[in-house]
This record gives structure tokens, C-alpha cells and sequence, in this order.
């Protein structure tokens, strides 16, 4: 059985009086003494904490200690408070227990500092946090509020709680602190008007004169001197080691923590002032006519200054002070209030006025501290209420905090004494009783409802008649009497009758923790703690918020006619509520020790521990630890907290809980004598056995921590592993998937490029192909149209070869008779020439005969023969060179040849011509009849229309070729063929031009001896057929547009809708077809009138509208467009011709 550390490990004394040997009170005194002077002040009783008070600060709550005791087991270090906080606050934690701490001692014997240093220890352990940090301040910063305003230096103690306070702190299911709620418990308001000697008033009020700044004085209009004010004690006033200054500002800051508003703080400490000012309003007596006194007020500056300071109309106060208005069912009587009787209503006013504002005090801090959630908490309540006291004179306050402390004693001893005998008789432990001193006979005594003390005090207040203290101590010399706790002078029981000790007005309470000797002095009033309606009502109509809140009961609509309840019965009902709370939660005992009486380190005086220890009942509660167990458990728990020790037990025992921990222990081989078995617990004699199952459990709990650690890092592991794995097969499916979509669109853009490029190579093949045909086919058309040419060239060079061949033929024969005849006409010009010369030798011969005879006679006549001659000669020599000379048939050859003489100029003319004339008969007499009609249409289109109208050069070289819509032959005509009668001698598509807008429709045009039909060009039905005689005139413009008016005739059938205006791209031949077919048709061979202008007039219907030609830029193509102007203009615009 190895613990590493305990509380036995260098051991001053004894640490845990259990183990005291032997156990005497001289013994206990001794250790207590011994540890007191190592500065060890707390020792154990089992689980109970004894303290004692070293009045001087240790250097044993350091965080380091904190750390120390944290988590650690309760015997495991040496004993301190913090290991009963650890406890209590991991039993709260973990096993889910309430708990509460339980402080108690006479007064001054460290309770207050015990319960800060349990709220410290706990605040510093628990969870961390904005959140939680704050709940802990205010928490903590709760302690200086409630201490500046409850707390005050008495005799025995200079921060001496004048009030009880228990504070349940809440925690989550974390241990995180939520909040709290402070319960106070009657505030012994009578030291607000007047303090015991030595002793000083509440905190507050010297922290107030002392700390304020000199301006909020001012505003509360008081003075620093407490001197000037009645309600302050003087001789007390400086307490040795407080700073009442810094306290202030402590206290104001702790305010300001807690949640305290500004204006609130303001208000408390107006009301705190208005206290003091109340202590100096002072009374002097009036004497009446009916030998009254009448009290007045004598100083009025500090009655005006306090109504001031609340808002309070001043006369209304005074008068309060003067009368007081008593109420009687439906009847009221105002009596006036004599001197003494004015001072009491002031001095009731500032104590109610002062325990009031502590209670608004709590309730306010509550409001700050109190959990915000609804779930369920965990609570450790701490319990510091006021220690027992015993002073010189003892009131009704004191008979009040005796009494508490007796009740808390008396839970002490259920729970500690009786509780833990009567469990080991219950659970048929082999136990001897331990006798110990019960104090319920001293709680009967005072709380009976029949005849305790307080039973008759309220009694006596209620009672009606004269009552008195006096008449209250007769009443308890009666009831009371005979009881052995109680003593009196005027007690039955002989055995006091001569201790004259015991004043006539007081009486005696033999308490748990010494004899009291009350004054019965104040009693009545205290317990009826009466207020005057009058100054009730007038705290009421302050203005001040804070004070008509704190005196509801002046509200004059709410009178309440019952009497509340006395402040005996109110604090009785409040500790019993509070005892009952207690009992329901696990309780922790710290007992404090005061070690001397005069508030000084290092001096332990022995008769005074001495009293604490038996009074407490400590060397009792010793015995009883070590008769018993130091620690029981039941079997359930107690199996379920160890099971794991022992492999049977473990993970599940499925027996009976008894068997189950006999099995246990036997396991671990725990010594017999170490542990009894009872009915339903287990209890277990040594601490140090408890610490070994402890130990093993932490070990094991080690074990176990690192085994479900393990499994748990196998699991996260494995989790994390599979995680990874499915994110990575999720990664992998997304990375494969980008990778491939990557290469896809990769291959598509490929695919795509390769695609154009090939459809690109294919389209250029087709192209190339295309064009090759194209071109192929361009050739097989050259080459046809060569062909063609060849052919018609061949066959017109046959023609031609056979022309010239007939010509050749003819001039061959020509030639050939040429030449014969020339031959001939040389043969005969030779003979000629021969005759001729021969004539001519003959006659020159002759004539040079004649000459030389008769020269001298025929000179003059031979040059005229000889002029002849040479002119002959010429002419011959002309004509040959002509006729060698001569050009083509060719009508539009324009050679010929050169003249030799210009004499010859008229005759080279003339003959020309008749060559052209001779070859043109020539050319023509090949024609056919259609030829020569084609030609004849030609001939006429010129006559009409050249050097007359721009368009007519460019339709020269084309062909008139009449039916452009092989309407004979095209199927879709077949119907509108079929209509027309006629011979169709022109169809063609034209533009009939709308009279509204001037835009054209496609219609078809046809042309036939007889008419001129307007038809559909989709659907082919005739739209208009005019007959020829009813067309007076065409009129077209000069320019270079195919526009041009048919003009009908007047009154004729087909000048119903007016004329036409069309537009034709065979204009010229449109119009001379018209008019060869017009005259040709006309009854009297009349001509068709063509009027060829840039303006003219066409008749639609009604209107007559002007046609204007203007020449434009190229626009929209070369074609004229035709725009409506007006109503009488159509303005066409032609583009002009392009050079
Ligand atoms: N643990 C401690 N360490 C140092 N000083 C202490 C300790 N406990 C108490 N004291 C001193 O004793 C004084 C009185 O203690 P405390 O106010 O706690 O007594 P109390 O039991 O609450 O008395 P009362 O019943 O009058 O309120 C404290 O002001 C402080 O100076
Ligand atoms: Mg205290």
C-alpha cells in the first residue's frame, strides 16, 4: 500500500487528529498548539477542516498552492482549506453532488476570509473564458460590496460580519461557474444609530468620509470630519491596518464590476449620506397647552439638507417627526410624537432605511450574478454567517446570531455525530455509542412554537395591552423557567436564585458554546422593528427613485392595515428554509478557531481553544472518526468506482453490488480488518486504504485513459485513413476526370484543327476540283465556243473560200478573160501596138518622112496626140492598179486604196461608192427574212430613238430577242400562253411602278399583234390586257433608265385604272417592237406617238401626275429608283451614266 505522497509525509504534529495518540484534549490542544506554531492552521478531523485564525497573512494561498491541491486527493497533502475545496468542487464536478461548505466559529475566527479563500480556490481551478472569467469576477468582487456595507469593526473583530450570508454558486455540467444567488439574513441594523464601545458603525460610512473625492461630498453635502455626525462613533473610528480610503475606491470599483450603474451607485451612496444626516437631526421639546411636550425639530440645516438629498418635501418630514398618524379601521387619530419618541422614529427610520438599502444591495447584486441559462446547475453553497458572540452586553441581535449558530451546530451534530452512529447501527456495524452533548434542547428552547423564547416574544408583541421588556422577561420567568438551559432572576429554578451575577432585566441562555447573558432591553422593539406610517409614507413621496423604492409600504393606495411579520419570526422562518437547503446537499465542515482574544499572531491562548474545542463538539467528532470508518461508500457506487481494479469485476459484474465489491477486495488482497461490510455500504476504517483504492483507480484509470486513447488514435487514425483514402480516390476521381476532360478537349481542339485542315485540304480539293471543272468547264465552253468559232470560222472561210472560190472562179475568169482579154488586148494592143507601131514607125517614118518633109509644116498638132496618149495611158494604169487594189466584201471594211492623182479625186470617189453600194447589195442579197426583219426592227429602233435617248448606244450590240421568257415553251406560262391568243412577239419581265408609292412590281409583259398584256409573275394571271388601238402613246425620258408611260386612250376599256407607268431593262426594244406592232395594228395605219422627254404627264385614274427625270449619283447599283414627291409628282431619279 504505497502512496506516493500524504498528509503523514513530514508531519508537524498531527495532521489528522483521527490519528491522534492518545487522544485527551490536552493531546488535541497540544497538536493544535504545535501546527499553530509552524504556521500549519488547519488540521483535519477525517473530512472536517479545523482552521484556527493566524491573524497574519501566510504564504499558503499562492497559485503555486492553488496548482498544489488541485485534482489531488483529499489526504494525499498536508491539510489545507483548498483540499476541501478541491473536494467539494470535484465531487460537484464529477459525481454531480451539491455541495456546501459550512463555516463556522465564534466571531472573528476567520469564517469571512475561510469562504473567500474557498470562492478563490474554486474561481481559480474551474474553466477558463471571457464568459466564465467575468461570472467569477463579479462573483468574487460581490465579497467588498457586501462587506463595506455589512461588515464593521467590533470588539472582537475588525471586519466582523454583521449579517449571515449564504451564497449559492451555480455551475454547468463543465464546473464552469453560470452565476449565483446571495442569500443575507438579518442585518444587525441597530448599530447603524449606536455602537457598543470600541466598536465602530458599518464600513461604509467611514469609507465614504474617507475615500470620496472632496466634489462628491459636496454633492452629497457632507463633511469629512466624523466628528459632525452623531451616528459615528468616534473613539473607533480608525481601525488599525484598514485603509478606509482605499477601501472606498475598492468598493466602488467592485460596484462597477458587479454590474452597478453609475446613477445606482450615486443613489446608494446619497442614501448612505442621507443616513448620516439623519443622525444629526436633533429634537428639542414644545410644550403644549394640555402640559404636553411636543418634540420640534431644533437645527433644521440638516433636516433641509436630507430632503434635499431626496427629494423630500421638508415639511412633510417635520411633521412626521411631530405627529404620528395611527390608523384604526376606518378611523384615524393623529397623537403627537414627544421628544424621546421623535428620536426613536429617527433612529427606526435609519435603521430600516439602512438594512433596506443592504437588502436592495442583494437583491441588485443578484440581479448581475444570477446564471443566464435555464439548464439544470449544480450548486455549492457557502454558508459565512455571523460567528457566535458573546459581549458585555448582549441584545436581541446577538440572541439572534446565538441562535443561528446553534442551529448550524445542530446540523453539524445530525450530520457529523448522530447521523454517522445511527448509520452504523442501521448498516449492523459492530459500533459503541459515543456520547455527546446534543444542543437541540438549547434550539427547542428558543425556536418552540409553543413556549421558546421567540414564540413568547412574538407573543408578547402582539399581545394587546402594556407591553414592555419587562412585562416580555416575566413572560419568560414563567414559560421558560424550569428549563435547565435558561436561567433568570426571577427563575424557578432555586439554583440561580442566588447568582447575582445575573441582573434583575436580563436573562441567561447556557448555549452550546457558553453561557449568554441577554438584556432583555429593546427586545419588544427590535422584534416589532415598527417604522412609523407617517415616515414611511414620507420616504415614499421622495423623489428620490431609489428611496421610494425601498418604502413601498408608503404608498398610500397600498395601505396595509395587517402587522408584518417581527423580525424574530422572519429570521426564525429564514433559517429554517436554510436548514432544510442545507441538508439536501453534501455538506463540508471548516471549523474555525479563534486563538486569542486580541486579534495578535503567534499567541495561542489555550483556555480560549480550549472552550472552541469543546463547544464545537471537535474532540467528539474525533472520537466518533476513529470508533468508526474514515469512509463509507454503498455498494453500487462503490463497485462501479472500482470495478476496474479486479478483472472479474471488470467491465461488467453481474451479481449482487455486495458480492460484487467482496470480490473486489478480496482481489486486492485489502487486509479484513481494514474494512466492514454493511447492509448496503461498504465502510472502509483507514483513510490510507481508501487512498491505495484511490491510487489503483488513478492507475487504472491511467490504463484505461491510455487504452481508450489508443483505441480512440486507432479510430481517429483509421478515420483520418479512410477519410484521406475516399478523399483521395474523391481527388483522384476528380484529378482523372480534369485530366481526362484536359486531354479531351486536347484531342477535340486536335481533332478539330485536324477536322478544318482536312476539311480544309478536302474543300481546297473540291475547290480545286470545282475550279477544275469550272475551268474544264470554261474550256469545253472556250473550246466549243473555239470550236463553234473554228467551225463557224471554217465554215465561213468555206463560205468565204467559196465566195472567193466563185469570186475567184469569177475573178479567175475574169482574170483569166483579163488576161485573155488582156492577152487578146496585149496581142492586139502588140498588133496594135505593132500596127500601131508599125502605123507609128510607118508614120513616124512617115511623119519623120513627112516631118522631114514636111517638118517644118506639122510641129503644132503632135503634142495634143501625144497629151491624149499619156492621159490614156494614166487612166489605164489607174483602173488596173484599182482593181488590184480592191478591199474585202466586208460592208464595214473601210479600205481602199490609195488615189494615184489628185485629179482623179471625184472619180476615186464615185467609184468607191459604187463599190460599197455594189458590195452592200452584195452582202444583203444573202440574208434571210427573219434577218432582214431582225435588221429592219434595228434600223427602226435607231430611226426612233438615236442621239434621242441616252439608253440607245448600249442596246445596239444586243440582240432583239423578243420571248426572254421562252413563255411557249417554260410550263409555268402555259396558262397565261393559253390566254393569249396571239402570237407572243415579245414577254418579258417588267417593273410596274406604283402610283402611290413609286415603287415597282414584277409583272410580265406580253406583246402580241393585238395587245399588250399585263400579267402575275408568280402566279401568271393577266392583270391588264390593252388593246393595241386604245395605246395613243409611249413616253420615255431621254436618259439612261428603262422607264415608259403607256398612254391609253381616253374613255377606252383599258384606261379604267389610268396609264401604266413600267420600267423595262429592254426598253428599246420594247418600245420599237410597240411601235412597229402599233402602226402595223392601227385601223388607220396610224403611228404609235413615242414622246421621248425628261418630263411628261400620266394619267392615274382621276390624277394627272407628272413624271420628272433628274439625273443622280450612283446610287443603290446603276438602276433609277422612282420616289412619289407629292400628289402630282413622281420624281425618278437616273443615276448618270458612268463614262
Ligand atoms: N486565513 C487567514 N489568514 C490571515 N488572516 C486571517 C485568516 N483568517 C482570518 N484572518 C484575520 O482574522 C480577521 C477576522 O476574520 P473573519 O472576518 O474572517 O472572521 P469571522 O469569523 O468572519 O468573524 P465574524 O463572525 O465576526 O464575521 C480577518 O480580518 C483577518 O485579519
Ligand atoms: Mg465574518
Amino acid at each position: 500500500m504505497e502512496v506516493k505522497t500524504s498528509l503523514l509525509d513530514n508531519m508537524i504534529g498531527v495532521g489528522d487528529m483521527v490519528l491522534l495518540e492518545p487522544l485527551s484534549e490536552d493531546s488535541f490542544l497540544e497538536n493544535l498548539k504545535k501546527r499553530f506554531d509552524h504556521n500549519e492552521i488547519y488540521t483535519y478531523i477525517g473530512s472536517v477542516v479545523i482552521s484556527m485564525n493566524p491573524y497574519r497573512s501566510l504564504p499558503i494561498y499562492s497559485p503555486e498552492k492553488v496548482e498544489e491541491y488541485r485534482n489531488r486527493n483529499f489526504y494525499e497533502l498536508s491539510p489545507h482549506i483548498y483540499a476541501l475545496a478541491d473536494e467539494a468542487y470535484r465531487s460537484l464536478r464529477d459525481q454531480d453532488k451539491d455541495q456546501c461548505i459550512l463555516i463556522t466559529g465564534e466571531s472573528g475566527s476567520g469564517k469571512t476570509e475561510a469562504s473567500k479563500l474557498v470562492m478563490s480556490y474554486v474561481a481559480a481551478v474551474c474553466g477558463k473564458g471571457q464568459e466564465v472569467n467575468k461570472v467569477k469576477e463579479q462573483l468574487l468582487q460581490s465579497n467588498p460590496v457586501l462587506e463595506a456595507f455589512g461588515n464593521a469593526k467590533t470588539v472582537r473583530n475588525d471586519n466582523s460580519s454583521r449579517f449571515g450570508k449564504y451564497m449559492d454558486i451555480e455551475f454547468d455540467f463543465k464546473g464552469d461557474p453560470l452565476g449565483g444567488v446571495i442569500s443575507n439574513y438579518l442585518l444587525e441594523k441597530s448599530r447603524v444609530v449606536k455602537q457598543p464601545r470600541g466598536e465602530r458603525n458599518f464600513h461604509i460610512f467611514y469609507q465614504l468620509l474617507s475615500g470620496a473625492s472632496d466634489d462628491t461630498l459636496k454633492k452629497l453635502k457632507l463633511d469629512r470630519d466624523f466628528s459632525k455626525y452623531n451616528y459615528l462613533s468616534l473613539d473607533s473610528a480608525v481601525v488599525n491596518g484598514l485603509d478606509d480610503a482605499t477601501s472606498f475606491r475598492t468598493v466602488k470599483n467592485a460596484m462597477q464590476i458587479v454590474g452597478f450603474m453609475e446613477d445606482e451607485i450615486r443613489s446608494v451612496l446619497e442614501l448612505v449620506a442621507a443616513v448620516l444626516k439623519l443622525g444629526n437631526i436633533e429634537f428639542k421639546p414644545e410644550s403644549r397647552c394640555n402640559d404636553t411636550d411636543e418634540s420640534r425639530v431644533r437645527d433644521k440645516n440638516d433636516l433641509k439638507e436630507m430632503c434635499e438629498l431626496l427629494g423630500i418635501e421638508q415639511t412633510v418630514l417635520e411633521r412626521a417627526f411631530s405627529y404620528r398618524t395611527v390608523e384604526a379601521k376606518l378611523e384615524k387619530v393623529s397623537t403627537t410624537l414627544n421628544v424621546a419618541q421623535a428620536y426613536y422614529a429617527r433612529d427606526a427610520l435609519a435603521k430600516n432605511l439602512y438594512s433596506r438599502l443592504f437588502s436592495w444591495l442583494v437583491t441588485r447584486i443578484n440581479e448581475s450574478i444570477k446564471a443566464q441559462t435555464k439548464s439544470r446547475h449544480k450548486v455549492m453553497g457557502v454558508l459565512d454567517i455571523y460567528g457566535f458572540e458573546i459581549f458585555e452586553d448582549n441584545s436581541f441581535e446577538q440572541f439572534i446570531i446565538n441562535y443561528c449558530n446553534e442551529k448550524l451546530q445542530q446540523i453539524f451534530i445530525e450530520l457529523t455525530l448522530r447521523e454517522e452512529q445511527e448509520e452504523y447501527i442501521r448498516e449492523g456495524i459492530e459500533w459503541t455509542n459515543i456520547e455527546y452533548f446534543n444542543n437541540a434542547v438549547i434550539c427547542d428552547l428558543i425556536e418552540n412554537n409553543q413556549n421558546g423564547i421567540m414564540a413568547m416574544l412574538d407573543e408578547e408583541c402582539l399581545r394587546p395591552g402594556t407591553v414592555t421588556d419587562e412585562t416580555f422577561l416575566d413572560k419568560l420567568n414563567t414559560v421558560c423557567a424550569e428549563h435547565q438551559h435558561f436561567e433568570s432572576r426571577l427563575s424557578k429554578n432555586s439554583k440561580f436564585l442566588n447568582d447575582h451575577s445575573l441582573p434583575h432585566s436580563c436573562f441567561r441562555i447556557q448555549h452550546y458554546a457558553g453561557k449568554v447573558l441577554y438584556c432583555v432591553e429593546g427586545f419588544v422593539d427590535k422584534n416589532n422593528d415598527l417604522l412609523y406610517r407617517d415616515l414611511s409614507q414620507a420616504m415614499f413621496k421622495a423623489t428620490h427613485s431609489l428611496m421610494k423604492e425601498l418604502f413601498p409600504e408608503g404608498n398610500p393606495s397600498k395601505v396595509n392595515l395587517k402587522r408584518p411579520p417581527t423580525a424574530g419570526s422572519q429570521f426564525k422562518s429564514s433559517v429554517g428554509t436554510l436548514m432544510k437547503n442545507l441538508q439536501t446537499k453534501n455538506p463540508n465542515y471548516i471549523r474555525c478557531i479563534k486563538p486569542n482574544d486580541k486579534k495578535a499572531a503567534h499567541i495561542f491562548t489555550a483556555s480560549l481553544v480550549c472552550h472552541q474545542v469543546r463547544y464545537l463538539g471537535l474532540m467528539e467528532n474525533v472520537r466518533v472518526r476513529r470508533a468508526g470508518y474514515a469512509f463509507r461508500q454503498p455498494y453500487g457506487p462503490c463497485l462501479e468506482r472500482y470495478k476496474m481494479l479486479c478483472k472479474r469485476t471488470w467491465p461488467h459484474w453481474r451479481g449482487p453490488a455486495r458480492e460484487g465489491v467482496e470480490v473486489l477486495m478480496a482481489d486486492l488482497q485489502v487486509p479484513t480488518e481494514e474494512f466492514s461490510y454493511g447492509r448496503s455500504k461498504i465502510f472502509i476504517r483507514n483513510p490510507r486504504t481508501l487512498f491505495f483504492l484511490e491510487e489503483r483507480r488513478r492507475q487504472c484509470l491511467q490504463d484505461l485513459a491510455t487504452l481508450i486513447q489508443k483505441i480512440y488514435r486507432g479510430w481517429k487514425c483509421r478515420t483520418h485513413f479512410l477519410l484521406l483514402k475516399k478523399s483521395q480516390v474523391v481527388v483522384a476521381a476528380w484529378y482523372r476526370r480534369y485530366a481526362q476532360q484536359k486531354k479531351y478537349q486536347r484531342i477535340k481542339s486536335a481533332t478539330t484543327v485536324v477536322q478544318s485542315y482536312a476539311r480544309g485540304w478536302q474543300a481546297r480539293k473540291l475547290l480545286r476540283e470545282l475550279k477544275h471543272q469550272k475551268r474544264c468547264e470554261e474550256a469545253v465552253t472556250t473550246i466549243a465556243a473555239y470550236w463553234h468559232g473554228t467551225q463557224a470560222r471554217t465554215e465561213l472561210r468555206r463560205l468565204k473560200q467559196e465566195v472567193r472560190n466563185k469570186h475567184a472562179v469569177t475573178v479567175i475568169w475574169a482574170y483569166w478573160q483579163g488576161t485573155q482579154a488582156r492577152r487578146e488586148l496585149r496581142k492586139l494592143k502588140e498588133e496594135a501596138r505593132r500596127k500601131h507601131a508599125v502605123a507609128v514607125i510607118w508614120a513616124c517614118w512617115q511623119g519623120l518622112k513627112v516631118r522631114r518633109e514636111y517638118r517644118k509644116f506639122f510641129r503644132a498638132n503632135a503634142g495634143k496626140k501625144i497629151y491624149n496618149f499619156t492621159i490614156q495611158r494614166i487612166m489605164q494604169k489607174y483602173f488596173l492598179g484599182v482593181k488590184s487594189g480592191l478591199p474585202s466584201m466586208s460592208p464595214v471594211d473601210k479600205n481602199w486604196p490609195a488615189r494615184p492623182y489628185r485629179f482623179l479625186d471625184a472619180a476615186h470617189a464615185q467609184l468607191r461608192s459604187i463599190f460599197h453600194l455594189w458590195r452592200c447589195k452584195k452582202y444583203r442579197s444573202q440574208f434571210s427574212q427573219e434577218r432582214k426583219a431582225v435588221y429592219q426592227e434595228k434600223l427602226e429602233a435607231s430611226e426612233l430613238f438615236k442621239d434621242k435617248k441616252s439608253l440607245y448606244p448600249s442596246s445596239v450590240s444586243q440582240p432583239f430577242k423578243g420571248d426572254y421568257l421562252e413563255i411557249s415553251k417554260n410550263p409555268k406560262y402555259q396558262k397565261l400562253n393559253s390566254c393569249v391568243e396571239e402570237k407572243v412577239l415579245l414577254a418579258d419581265v417588267v417593273n410596274k411602278i406604283n402610283r402611290a408609292n413609286g415603287k415597282g412590281a414584277s409583272r410580265i409583259l406580253l406583246l402580241t399583234k393585238k395587245n399588250v398584256v399585263l400579267a402575275d409573275q408568280k402566279t401568271g394571271q393577266v392583270k391588264a390586257s390593252v388593246a393595241l388601238p386604245d395605246l395613243i402613246s409611249v413616253s420615255v425620258s431621254t436618259q439612261n433608265d428603262g422607264f415608259f408611260a403607256l398612254k391609253l386612250k381616253e374613255g377606252s376599256a383599258s384606261a379604267v385604272k389610268g396609264d401604266f407607268l413600267l420600267s423595262s431593262e429592254h426598253l428599246i426594244e420594247t418600245i420599237t417592237k410597240l411601235h412597229h406592232i402599233g402602226s402595223t395594228a392601227s385601223d388607220d395605219g396610224e403611228q404609235l406617238d413615242i414622246n421621248i422627254s425628261d418630263e411628261f404627264l400620266v394619267q392615274f385614274k382621276q390624277d394627272k401626275v407628272c413624271v420628272k427625270f433628274i439625273q443622280a449619283a450612283p446610287k443603290n447599283g446603276n438602276s433609277a429608283s422612282c420616289k412619289r414627291k407629292n400628289n402630282r409628282l413622281l420624281e425618278v431619279s437616273v443615276p448618270a451614266a458612268t463614262a
